[in-house]
């Protein structure tokens, strides 16, 4: 069985979520429509999307559902098995788990571009920098992480540790 070394506590992931919802609401003031990327970042969302709500915030929110891994190998080619809600004139925040080589996230911007979302906006939980392929920048990051696989609060190794209620990386 894996390892799995501690690398982000629940007391720091619920205090960044603050932090987030503030500065998240500075800019959504009264609505959001927020589209979050299925299986990985559904804690991360639902943790967030409490917080906001104690701002006054109308949310509405759909899912996306997006891989593009195999194991711990990203194949480069993203699929599509849950498309979005209309989004046409909307104002989109996009909530997901992490931010790799960034190919994940640059499809789904145009592909909601494209159906007619009026802006796209991106917070993620993690942004692992030095592995970015396409130039792509969220405009709410969590944490920096290294280059590990990381798992825990969402994100998984084959299906397993997405019950963990901390980040942590496969040793
Ligand atoms: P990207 O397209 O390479 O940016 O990959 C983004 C997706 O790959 C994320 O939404 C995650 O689901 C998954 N992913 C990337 N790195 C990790 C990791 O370290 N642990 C678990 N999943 C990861
Ligand atoms: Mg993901």
């Amino acid at each position: 069985m894996a390892k799995i070394m501690p690398l982000i506590s629940r007391k720091r992931i619920s205090a960044r979520v603050s932090e987030l919802v503030k500065e998240i609401s500075h800019d959504f003031p009264k609505h959001i429509f927020c589209i979050f990327v299925l299986t990985g970042a559904v804690i991360f969302f639902s943790d967030l999307l409490r917080e906001l709500k104690k701002k006054n915030i109308e949310i509405r929110f759909s899912a996306v559902k997006l891989s593009s891994y195999k194991g711990k190998k990203s194949s480069g080619k993203v699929t599509m098995a849950l498309d979005a809600d209309d989004v046409k004139g909307k104002d989109i925040l996009i909530v997901e788990d992490i931010i790799d080589t960034g190919i994940t996230l640059e499809f789904l911007r145009k592909h909601l571009l494209k159906k007619g979302a009026r802006t796209v906006r991106i917070c993620t939980l993690l942004d692992k920098k030095e592995r970015r392929k396409v130039a792509i920048e969220a405009d709410y990051v969590g944490f920096s992480v290294p280059d590990k696989f990381v798992v825990g609060y969402g994100l998984d190794y084959n299906g397993r540790y997405r019950d963990l209620d901390h980040v942590g990386y496969i040793q």
